[in-house]
């Protein structure tokens, strides 16, 4: 009797060893993911030509951005979330940019490379600060009960979601009207001021193509990049 249950104990030490390999393997594997994903970024950074982004850059490593996540349980909700998130923005307005100038038959692009680094990398700065990691006790399938890291939102600074980013941007560069209105309104109809009755985000897109396309490419990274079920 108690030697099968001293075997069942060490079956089950041995099924524990097996799951915290097999979550320190996922979490080396996030990490390298991670880091891979800053590295893209700085890259597609090097972009901006303009004063202030060196410092920008630093201030974004100083605040977490490069750890942060992109929400609380959609997507992106992982440390490295929203530069993974940003990186994805980019190349869709990369190419949403790319084939209106080509449906124009434009000679030389209607927005620089700078300017489409600018808006679609920075877009969500305002989420630099806004979530944080708490750990609480989760119910498992077996009943036991499990510590679990998870993600809170919280904002020291609430300013309006488009806004926020606006505000920290032009702390460090300035921007074109063109820029700022795209980055104010990337959140489109789901802006909470569009929700209360204004008009200024259609005013906004009718006025500039860059930011109907920041809003575009924003929920094609979310709605295509990030969805759970990416291959189906
Ligand atoms: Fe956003
Ligand atoms: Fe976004």
């Amino acid at each position: 009797m108690d030697q099968k249950k001293t075997e069942k104990t060490a079956e089950q030490l041995a099924a524990e060893q097996a799951e915290r390999e097999a979550e320190e393997k996922r979490k080396q594997e996030a990490e390298t993911k991670r880091l891979e994903e800053v590295q893209k970024f700085k890259n597609y950074y090097s972009y901006i030509k303009r004063a202030g982004a060196d410092k920008l850059l630093e201030w974004l490593e100083e605040k977490g951005f490069f750890n942060a996540p992109a929400s609380t349980k959609y997507h992106g909700n992982y440390a490295g979330g929203l530069v993974e998130h940003s990186n994805h923005v980019f190349k869709r307005l990369l190419h949403l940019a790319e084939d209106e100038d080509r449906r124009q038959n434009k000679t030389t692009p209607e927005y620089t490379l700078d300017s489409i680094a600018l808006v679609a990398l920075l877009h969500d700065v305002c989420k630099i600060d806004a979530y944080k990691i708490e750990t609480k006790n989760q119910k498992q399938k077996d009943g036991s009960w499990k510590q679990v890291e998870s993600y809170t939102y919280t904002n020291a600074f609430p300013v309006g979601h488009g806004e926020k980013s606006v505000f920290q941007i032009m702390r460090f560069m300035q921007l074109s009207d063109e820029e700022l209105m795209a980055i104010r309104w990337h959140m489109g109809p789901f802006d909470s001021a569009v929700k209360g009755g204004s008009y200024d985000m259609n005013n906004a897109f009718s006025e500039s193509r860059l930011a109907a396309m920041l809003h575009l490419a924003d929920m094609m990274a979310t709605h295509l990049d990030e969805r759970e079920d990416k291959g189906k």
